[in-house]
């Protein structure tokens, strides 16, 4: 099987992108990024994308006379490209209902909260202003709404009572970069399956096999 191809638009930093293309040059692993686009010219991720030689390009929406067209023109570019999987990472604008019915259950995005608590925006100041004890981030199928597609892969971390935003949001995503392959993985090797809300992951570690002990903080 040839490896799944995935394009990966991002706006900044670029954190995540680098943790898929680092696990794409790890043995066996059944993806591989094809395409970079970004909204935003100066996005670290392009550049992050470059230097490992794959193909990044920015699309301005100031481009384009409305978000339709600018969302027409990202999936023409997608699809030119041979991608299978469009992964979200750190991607600032929201997809519209069109973008989101060409791909069905084929965009991922990685949220840096334990959803459904927590969608939108400076997710990680909310937990810790909310003073939840436990946080995490979710991997997840995009639908047309914000943050609420179908659940593929959590991780949870404690959120300490010294944490500040930017503590919380660095413990968070250690997590992310670890399971946003991981969700990848899993769906390259036709282990999900959508049934509703729900994602089934075939040959997954779950009941007895699953780790007896639960997250508690304070423990
Ligand atoms: C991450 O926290 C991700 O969960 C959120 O946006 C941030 C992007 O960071 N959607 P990076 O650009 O991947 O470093």
């Amino acid at each position: 099987m040839p490896p799944l191809a995935l394009g990966v638009l991002a706006s900044g930093r670029g954190s995540n992108l680098q943790a898929l293309l680092d696990a794409c040059e790890t043995g066996g692993f059944p993806a591989r990024v094809r395409l970079v686009v970004s909204d935003v010219a100066t996005a670290h991720a392009l550049e992050r994308a470059r230097r490992r030689g794959v193909e990044a390009r920015h699309v301005d929406p100031k481009g384009f006379p409305s978000r339709e067209a600018f969302d027409r023109a990202v999936t023409e570019i997608l699809r030119e490209a041979g991608v299978d999987l469009v992964c979200l990472a750190g991607f600032m604008r929201l997809l519209g209902k069109a973008f989101v019915a060409a791909w069905p259950h084929r965009i991922m995005n990685i949220h840096p909260a334990l959803l459904p608590a927590f969608p939108g925006l400076h997710v990680q100041r909310k937990a810790v202003e909310y003073g939840v004890k436990i946080s995490g981030c979710t991997v997840h199928f995009v639908d047309e709404g914000t943050d609420t597609g179908p659940i593929i892969v959590q991780a949870a971390v404690p959120v300490l009572d010294d944490d500040t935003e930017e503590s919380l949001a660095a413990r968070i995503l250690r997590e992310e970069h670890r399971i946003y392959p991981q969700a990848i993985r899993l769906f390259a090797e036709g282990r999900l399956e959508v049934r509703g809300r729900r994602v089934m992951v075939r040959g997954a570690a779950g009941g007895a096999a699953a780790p007896a002990g639960a997250l508690v903080n304070p423990s």
